[in-house]
Parts: structure tokens; sequence; C-alpha cells
């Protein structure tokens, strides 16, 4: 099996594909798609075919899904992007990669996408079988294309196997992401909440996304215990603004996900069920 992989030097993409090459059957390879050929060096390194180009390059996407069995797209620009940028990246490029996939006869897609693109909350864990509401809470250019991406995808000619990973807050291995949020969160309520998930789980979420024979549409992944504003400030040291309590949170179910599905039909088990676990064991 062939798998491209894209978005790897990105935080979530670096700490997967290594697991996912380490973790592969014998004679299965992987191939990533880099923009910049010096940054695909450590994946070559690690027995990575490496094609370099930008996804939003319909030249490059024939390239990088020739000959392959599987992709797992994993790009996104959503770090301080303008929208424009966003929606080219996030829903047409992704868009025209299931294209390439199909022209290449590549069987199996497999869609990262996030928890943010259900809106709204509904008072309730998240299920997949949920719409899109758009919401004001943290919606925008992102989720918007996030969720378009995704429609497009399911609807599309000759793409059979699609499968959608809805990744949480992703954290851990010294991703920044957990102090970054600091940014944001003197801004919010104190009960507000945050679904979270950590490297490890999120690559065990990928990988049996990609791989569980049957496996089909979407899958949440994240841990067990969304964390409150509060928790934030106590995980990163430091005092909680007394203001904050003053906030009412504006939907404490926001991006709050069920991951039953992916419990129940591929066997996932997050190692850190709550950033607590995880800042106990050193692995932030
Ligand atoms: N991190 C989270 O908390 C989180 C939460 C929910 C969902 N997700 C989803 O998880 C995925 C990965 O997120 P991340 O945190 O790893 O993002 P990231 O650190 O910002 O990485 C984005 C990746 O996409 C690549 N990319 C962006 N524009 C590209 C283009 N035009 N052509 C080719 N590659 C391009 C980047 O390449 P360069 O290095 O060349 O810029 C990088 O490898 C995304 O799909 C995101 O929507 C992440």
């Amino acid at each position: 099996m062939l798998t491209v992989v894209t978005g790897v030097t990105g935080q979530v993409g670096k700490r997967f594909v290594p697991r996912l090459i380490q973790g592969a059957p014998q004679g299965d390879r992987v191939r990533v798609l880099v923009r910049d050929e010096a940054r695909g060096e450590p994946f070559a390194a690690l027995g990575a075919e490496v094609v370099v180009g930008d996804l939003r390059d319909t030249e490059v996407l024939g390239k990088a899904t020739a000959g392959a069995d599987a992709v797992v797209n994993i790009a996104a620009a959503f770090r301080g992007v303008p929208d424009e940028e966003a929606v080219a990246v996030n829903r047409d490029a992704a868009i025209e990669l299931g294209r390439a996939a199909v022209a290449s006869g590549v069987r199996r897609f497999v869609q990262v996408s996030t928890g943010l693109v259900y809106g709204k909350g509904r008072g309730r864990a998240l299920v997949e079988t949920d719409g899109s509401v758009p919401g004001e809470h943290m919606w925008g250019a992102y989720p918007e294309s996030k969720w378009q991406a995704e429609e497009a995808l399911r609807g599309m000619d000759g793409l059979t196997d699609l499968r959608i990973a809805r990744l949480p807050f992703v954290y851990g291995e010294g991703d920044p992401h957990l102090t970054a949020v600091m940014q944001w969160a003197p801004r919010w309520a104190a009960m507000q909440r945050l679904h979270m998930g950590h490297h490890v789980d999120v690559a065990q979420g990928l990988r049996r996304v990609l791989y569980t024979p049957g496996a089909s549409g979407a899958y949440n992944i994240a841990d067990d215990a969304p964390v409150t504003t509060v928790e934030l400030f106590q995980l990163n040291g430091m005092e909680v603004p007394a203001e904050i309590y003053d906030r009412e949170a504006p939907d404490p179910w926001h991006a709050v996900m069920s991951t039953a599905r992916i419990r129940h039909e591929l066997g996932y088990r997050p190692m850190y069920p709550s950033v607590w676990t995880a800042q106990d064991a050193g692995a932030l």
C-alpha cells in the first residue's frame, strides 16, 4: 500500500508521519508532499518518497497521487492566513486533491477536518451525523472551508472510500499550541470549554481511520475531558484573571465531540484521556 500524506511539515503531520512509517506493514510505502524540498529531507531519511510542490498546483497533485492507494490530506491553511488562502487551500485544493486521487485510481481518501465544522453546540456531545450549524462562536473562513471541503468530497463521483477525521484542539510533545492558546483565552469566559486531543491519540485515531477495513464517513477524534478556560490558565501556571468569571460562556458545548463511534467501530482508546494525564506523564 502506498499512502500519500500532505501537510507533513505541520504540527499534526510531522508527528503523524514517523508513526505511520514505523507502524506500517512490511512493504508499505509512504509519500509526502512538501512545499520546500529541504523540509522533505527528514521524511526521506525515514524512508518516505518526497514530492515537492504546492497543494494549489493541480499538476503537483497528479504527481503526488500517481500510483498511490491512499491519500491522507492533513494540509490546511488556518494559522494567521487571509480568508482567501484558507478557502483556496482548505476547500479548493482539497477538492482538487480528491479529483486527482480519483483520476489516479486511488482507492482510499482520508480528509483531516476539525470539530469546528459543527458550528453551534447542541447542549450535548456532537455526533458525526450532526450537520453544520454555522454559529458565531469561532465560526469563520476556516471551519466553513473545511465543512465545504467535506461536503464536496462526500458528493464526488468516484471517491468511493472517503473517510473523514474531525480533530479537536491538538497538543502535546512540545507543540506550542497549549501556550499559544493563551493569546485568546484571556478573552474567554471561565466556564467555556475546549475539547482536546494529544498528538499520540490523534495519530492513533488517524491510523485507525486509514487502516480499518470497512471504515466509512466521519469519525470524531478527541480525549475524554474537555477543559475550561480556568484549566488552561492552570495548565500554563498562570493566575486566573478575576474578570473571566464575570463572563457567561457563549456555548459550553461548542466543538465538544462524542468519540463513541471511533471507539465502538475502530477500537480507539485515548492513551491520554485528559490533558492532565498527559501533564502527569510529562507528555506536554
Ligand atoms: N492543530 C489543531 O489543533 C487542529 C485542530 C483541528 C483540526 N486540525 C486539522 O489538522 C490538520 C493539521 O493541522 P496542523 O495543526 O498540523 O496545521 P499546521 O501546523 O498549520 O500545518 C499545516 C500544514 O499544511 C501545509 N500547507 C499549508 N498550505 C499548503 C499549501 N498551499 N500547499 C501545501 N501544503 C500546505 C503546511 O505546509 P508548510 O509547512 O509548507 O506551511 C503544513 O505542513 C489541518 O487539516 C487542520 O485543519 C488541527
